[in-house]
């Protein structure tokens, strides 16, 4: 069925009628298998699972299985699954030369790009697209490389050495591991935190067409590389209105400084002629609580009582924004809800991530979610995502002579 906001345009060309729906609100690109969401009722589900359940039960990993494979592991697949990706971790020395040759002070998400592609360089010729085999390899390498990438970023902006990764560890608690020490072996993890870290992971895995997922699709679509593919996904990760939300919500906060300027950054997000939003509220899919801003939630009052920040002024904010926005009748009436950018960024700004790198941590948790849609769409025949538009320019006219 249609929805409201298509409109359809009768086009006078042998292929007759087609479908006009800017920022394609209603119109689907693909079938997938992988994941539901119902933004009325505030549900979703990987592959029929709730989230909070998985969020409550699983881990990172094991939904990365569930999303690649369709079913939940058993134990023995889940161990062989875990050993692999952790024996996938390393990554090549020249790529750190590559890191080197960035200026430390460039934005990560622009260096990540960077290195996403060049991954691409490292693993190509041998790539077969039509292979199964080939395929699931290449998930697992990037699911594996990408913490330590991300880690190796961080350490390049502040001067430190790279840390080796420690397979013996964790996923979280490996990418903390990898952040934060000097390498010392007996270096200790936080249980919260690298449980809180998990949970961020894995309540960004995936969520369907989203601009990012979209767009390794149609990347994909044309045969290209799956790093490069992924790299794509990145670049449209982004922007503030996708992945670049979670930065922009701790700048607001921080711009916003204190509880008593909050009434004055209500009023510009909702003056019409002032482009301010309010940052972390709102979201195209769902016109309800985002089920995973519920779970975030809970684990950022976990995280903030663990480091005994539960004062934090901060937090004070964003918990009256969090009470206008379910009051207000601007955000009640157009159903703005926060979003789970509203928490992931203040529980990173408290584990000590700097915000400049948390679009870096929402692509880590997201890569999961674009090799899996990569790889379903790989595993049906192709066919080339190529959108049609509509011509607004200028009639044919002549050349002035
Ligand atoms: N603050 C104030 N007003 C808002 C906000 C906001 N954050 N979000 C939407 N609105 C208003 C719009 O101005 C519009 O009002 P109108 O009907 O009076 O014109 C109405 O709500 C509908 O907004 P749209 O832009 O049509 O909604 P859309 O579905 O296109 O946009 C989006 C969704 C991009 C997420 C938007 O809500 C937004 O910009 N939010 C802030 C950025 C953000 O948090 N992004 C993260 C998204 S979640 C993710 O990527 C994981």
């Amino acid at each position: 069925s249609i929805g409201p906001d298509v409109v359809q345009v009768a086009a006078l060309t042998k292929q007759g009628c087609f479908t006009y729906d800017p920022g394609f609100v209603s119109t689907a690109s693909c079938e997938s298998k992988i994941t539901f969401i119902d933004g009325g009722k505030g549900v979703l589900l990987h592959r029929g699972y709730p989230i909070d359940e998985l969020a409550e039960h699983s881990d990172h990993l094991e939904t990365c299985f569930l999303l690649l494979n369709g079913e939940l592991p058993t134990s023995e697949q889940k161990t062989e699954f875990v050993n692999e990706i952790m024996s996938h971790t390393q990554v090549d020395d020249l790529l750190a030369y590559t890191l080197k040759g960035f200026k430390q002070d460039a934005h990560p998400m622009a260096i990540l790009c960077g290195l996403l592609s060049s991954l691409a360089a490292f693993y190509h010729t041998d790539i077969d697209n039509n292979s199964q085999e080939d395929r699931t390899l290449v998930a697992k390498q990037v699911i594996a490389k990408i913490p330590t990438i991300t880690a190796m970023i961080y350490k390049h902006g502040i001067g430190e050495d790279f840390i080796q990764a420690d397979s013996t560890r964790s996923y979280a608690e490996n990418f903390l591991y990898m952040m934060f020490s000097k390498g010392e072996k007996d270096y200790k993890v936080s249980p919260v935190l690298t449980r809180a870290m998990d949970k961020i992971f894995l309540l960004h895995a995936d969520h369907e067409q989203n601009a990012s997922t979209s767009t390794v699709r149609l990347s994909g679509s044309t045969g290209t590389n799956p790093f490069a593919a992924v790299c794509a996904g990145a670049t449209a990760l982004w922007g503030p209105s996708h992945g670049g939300a979670n930065e922009a919500v701790l700048t607001m906060l921080e711009e916003i400084g204190d509880v008593s300027r909050i009434d004055e950054f209500v009023a510009k997000a909702k003056d019409k002629a002032d482009p301010f939003r309010l940052m972390g509220f709102g979201h195209r899919v769902y016109k309800n609580f985002d089920p995973r801003a519920k779970v975030m939630k809970e684990a950022c009052d976990e995280v903030l009582a663990e480091l005994g920040l539960s004062d934090h002024p901060l937090l004070k904010i964003a918990k009256r924004l969090e009470q206008i926005a379910l009051e207000d009748p601007y955000f009640v009436q157009r159903k703005l809800y926060p979003n789970v950018d509203f928490y992931s960024g203040i529980i990173l700004k408290s584990v000590g991530i700097p915000t400049s790198l948390f679009t870096v941590i929402f692509a880590l948790g997201r890569t999961p979610g674009w090799i899996a849609h990569w790889d379903e769409m790989l595993s049906s025949p192709l066919k080339i995502g190529r959108p049609r538009q509509l011509y607004t320019g200028s009639v044919k006219r002549s050349y002035p002579k």
